[in-house]
């Protein structure tokens, strides 16, 4: 099973991703997007990046995605792990979607097109949900995604991508204390692999 943790940037995913990874030992692949590969670093090096090239910028991230792909998320499936990918391409559709208005018709469109055929789509996304100001607060608007008025744009896309697939998406509402934040992704986790 494939579990992915999506949301602006400060919705506070990354620290449940952690507790979970510390909680949870055999059967479990954590892993994470952009990964820790060369193609992760070009990733980042981009990011860091004010002027570079939004479409340049879609297809490294793209690159990582294919990479963490091959190398990580389908052999830990094969292995039969439930794999938690703290952001995942949920992301790029959201966050690229954005970064590519004006330069492509239909940015989020064209970008889920462009993984469509190839990729693994997630069985289960927890969505983690704040508002704009909040995550930028959190996240301390260091790098050119974290601004307010971008994530609220992020935010969007991702609800017409809950909206798309409300049987994939369980929302988080992460503006509660961590400790309620983490408490409900558990909830969820478990409630989904009982399921299973
Ligand atoms: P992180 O804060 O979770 O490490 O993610 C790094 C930043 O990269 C974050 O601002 C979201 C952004 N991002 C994209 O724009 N597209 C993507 O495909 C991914 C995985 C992340």
């Amino acid at each position: 099973m494939l579990v992915t943790l999506e949301g602006i940037d400060g919705s506070g995913k990354t620290t449940v991703w952690e507790a979970l990874r510390d909680a949870r030992g055999d059967g479990y692949t954590f892993t994470r997007e952009p990964t820790d590969s060369w193609y992760g670093e070009a990733v980042r090096r981009s990011e860091a990046e004010r002027d570079a090239d939004p479409l340049a910028e879609l297809f490294l991230f793209t690159a990582d995605h294919a990479d963490h792909l091959s190398r990580v998320v389908r052999p830990a499936l094969d292995r039969g792990d439930v794999v938690v990918s703290d952001r995942y391409s949920d992301s790029r559709y959201a966050y690229q979607g954005v970064a590519l208005d004006g330069l492509v018709p239909r940015p989020m469109e064209y970008v889920r097109g462009v993984h469509q055929p190839w990729t693994r789509p997630p069985d289960v996304t927890l969505y983690f949900d704040v508002d704009p100001e909040t995550g930028a607060a959190r996240s301390g608007a260091t790098n050119k995604f974290e601004q307010a008025e971008f994530l609220g744009r992020v935010r969007e896309n991702f609800e017409q991508l809950v909206e798309y697939e409300p049987e994939r998406f369980v929302r988080i509402d992460a503006a509660q204390p961590p400790e309620d934040v983490l408490e409900d992704a558990e909830d969820v986790l478990d409630r989904v692999l009982a399921d299973e």
